[in-house]
């Protein structure tokens, strides 16, 4: 086979990518990227204003997209959105599992209820997702990528979030297992492993300055959306064929300080 040059590795021309939750922040970055890269892209959330706006900005960059209500906690919309991708753009090639929520409480506090409702979305919305998108990319035969965002808080522990640090715990195993299942289907399953990254939701929520560490992180500034996205582009890429079941690390250090 001849080698690829740098620039059509890069390439995602004729490939279909879901992100959930891209109607802001992390998810709204990566959508932004995989459609400059050249992938038609579902942007998926339950907030639609957002979605379409995420819509628009590809679209104005030249780029493909279009949006769809989708709850990432529901089992029926998983199931939902595969379907309206292939629809839509005829494929499903790429799947960023995105959607996620973190609120801080202590461990004494937590209710039933608020446990099962992170970890309805982070984990087994998460897990179901990604199940609907494997089926229909074996169906296929063309291989596939699924990127799950984890988070720091998946290998070191922020007080108040055990219920967020239990489900970004599970996401890593989710990915490695799934990573070793899907392997003979070409199917490649990583994670991204954000620290604090600046995005609206952690604006709005109290946690963000615990989680932000800002003092703590040795490249001493905090994650943009983009830093996140273009690692999402390297995982979604032909730059990293030989690559499953591994988690990328982009925290500007924390993790090691
Ligand atoms: N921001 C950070 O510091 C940080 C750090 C590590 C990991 N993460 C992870 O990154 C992901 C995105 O975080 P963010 O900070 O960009 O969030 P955000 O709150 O800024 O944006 C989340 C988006 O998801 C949508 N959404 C919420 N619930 C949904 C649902 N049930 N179904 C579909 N869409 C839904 C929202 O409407 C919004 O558009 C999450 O999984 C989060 O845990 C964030």
């Amino acid at each position: 086979m001849q080698k690829q040059t740098i620039p059509e590795l890069f390439n995602l021309k004729g490939k279909t990518a879901i992100v959930t939750g891209s109607g802001m922040g992390i998810g709204e970055g990566i959508a932004l990227r995989l459609g400059e890269a050249g992938a038609d892209v579902l942007v998926t959330d339950i907030n639609m204003e957002a979605a379409e706006l995420t819509v628009e900005k590809i679209c104005n960059e030249g780029g493909n997209a279009r949006a769809i209500h989708a709850d990432s906690s529901s089992l029926g919309d998983s199931k939902k959105v595969v379907r309206e991708a292939v629809d839509a753009f005829g494929r499903l090639d790429i799947l960023v599992n995105n959607a996620g929520k973190y609120f801080m409480k202590s461990a004494l506090s937590v209710t039933e209820e608020m446990w099962d409702d992170l970890m309805d979305i982070n984990l087994k919305g998460l897990f179901f997702n990604s199940q609907a998108a494997a089926q229909e990319m074996i169906k296929a035969g063309n291989g596939g990528r699924i990127i799950n965002i984890a988070s720091k808080d998946a290998f070191h522990p922020t007080a108040k979030m055990a219920p967020y640090d239990a489900s970004k715990g599970g996401v890593a195993m989710v990915t490695k297992t799934m990573a070793l299942e899907l392997a003979p289907h070409n199917i490649l399953v990583n994670a991204i492993v954000p620290g604090a990254v600046v995005t609206p939701g952690a604006q709005r929520n109290p946690a963000s300055k615990a989680i932000g560490g800002e003092p703590r992180v040795p490249l001493k500034r905090l994650g943009t959306p983009d830093d996140i996205a273009r690692a999402a582009i390297f995982l979604a890429s032909n730059m990293s064929e030989y690559i499953t079941g591994t988690m990328v690390v982009v925290d500007g250090g924390f993790l090691i300080s």
